[in-house]
């Protein structure tokens, strides 16, 4: 089973804090339609005939197309691969995009979970943000898209912002946690190069929060989700049982993927590879019968390293005998001996055969995954 992902690379704007790759002008919007499906064909075998259990749209902002376009890549996807009855089909949608009547149309077209960018429900910070939407609409859209007929809603949202308070951030929790999602993935803001937030980081416009103001909020986070009956299967992902996002999943099972479009992203087991991140030069390359990629093979050692970045991130941590089967003594003695450091005081846990962070791990993942990865001498 795989999982494909098609990368829209339009928005009407960008916003502030954003380094997703994407265009601020629909202008190619045609080319690009018609050079997916190009692409769609010249990658048809990458999934070796696996069949698609999940596939997602993201961007960019997927929701600038209209109906009749998403209806014309689906009906592209079925042509080059099988898609499972049961397969999980997101589109990350901004709140600003979907009017009621859209919103219907998209249930219709197939589309069964959406991934709406919340980001706040704070009018000064969406304002900061640069978000085109304002709090209300927010809030709204939430509650149309289920009367729509979506009940596999995910919401995103963002802490850590220039000035945001504990209360503030409480009142962000509330608000969402008050609504009909089954998933929420909560980021800290980080300050990405050529962004809008880095010129003004730099100028001392915006401030990043002290660590002790970025821990509460993490703490808030996890204990206001918790009550609600959310489950933190990964670091900044949370949702109700029975709705964890499948095709995150499949990045964390170490499943194959084929990623469509500039900047998409590919795995298939032994290599992964990158699109370009420039439309023209995507364009051009495609119209050409080339797909504009950059590949690297993977090395056992570069294998252990991605199953240590991705597991210990996941509620299901790392399994000591997968490692010990799949990479072998090496990297077995390395990990246990550096473990056990982390399991003294008390940021790992063992849960069967695995370690899982503890919920004091949590606060320092990044650090504890740094120490796990095996650095060739
Ligand atoms: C591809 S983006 C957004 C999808 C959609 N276009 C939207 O704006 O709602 C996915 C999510 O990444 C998060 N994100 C993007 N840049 C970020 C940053 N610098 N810091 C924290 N979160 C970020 C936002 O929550 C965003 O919704
Ligand atoms: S957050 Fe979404 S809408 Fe904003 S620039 Fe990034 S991809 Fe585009």
């Amino acid at each position: 089973m795989a999982g494909l992902y098609i990368h829209i690379p339009f928005c009407k704007s960008k916003c502030a804090y954003c380094d997703f790759f994407s265009v601020a002008t629909l202008q190619r919007k045609g080319e690009f339609l018609k050079a997916i499906e190009t692409e769609m064909e010249l990658q048809k075998n990458y999934l070796e005939k696996e069949n698609l259990k999940t596939i997602y749209f993201g961007g960019g902002t997927p929701s600038i197309l209209s109906i009749k376009e998403i209806e014309q890549i689906l009906s592209q996807i079925k042509k080059y691969q099988t898609i499972e009855k049961d397969a999980e089909i997101t589109l990350e949608a901004n709140p600003d995009d979907l009017s009621v009547e859209y919103l219907l149309q998209l249930r219709k077209s197939g589309i069964n979970r959406l991934s709406i960018g919340i980001q706040s429900f704070i009018d000064r910070d969406l304002k900061l943000m640069q978000r085109r939407h304002d709090s209300k609409k927010a809030f709204d859209v939430i509650n149309e898209a289920q009367a729509c007929g979506f009940d596999n809603i995910s919401t995103d949202l963002i802490y850590g912002l220039n000035g945001l308070t504990l209360k503030e951030w409480k009142y962000n929790l509330d608000t969402l946690l008050s609504l009909p999602i089954k998933h929420l993935s909560a980021y800290h803001l980080t300050i990405e190069p050529n962004t809008l937030f880095n010129k003004w980081y730099k100028q001392n416009i915006i401030k990043l929060p002290t660590e002790i103001e970025s821990v509460n909020q993490f703490e808030m986070l996890i204990k206001k989700t918790k009550k609600k009956n959310f489950i933190q299967y990964e670091i900044s992902n949370f949702a109700l049982d029975g709705f964890f996002s499948k095709h995150n999943s499949n990045y964390w099972r170490n499943e194959k993927y084929l990623g469509i479009g500039p900047s998409a992203h590919s795995y298939n087991l032994t290599s992964r590879q990158w699109n370009i991140s420039s439309l023209p030069n995507y364009l051009d390359a495609i119209s050409q019968g080339k797909v504009p990629y950059e590949k690297e093979n993977l090395t056992l050692n570069d294998r252990y390293n991605d199953y240590i970045i991705t597991t210990l991130r996941t509620m299901w941590g790392i399994n000591i005998n997968k490692v010990e089967n799949d990479f072998g003594k090496l990297y077995f003695d390395f990990l246990t001996k550096e473990i056990d450091v982390f399991v003294k005081n008390k940021l790992l846990k063992k849960v069967n055969d695995s370690f899982v962070l503890s919920e004091k791990g949590k606060f320092l993942s990044d650090r504890i995954i740094s120490t796990l990865l095996y650095v060739k001498k």
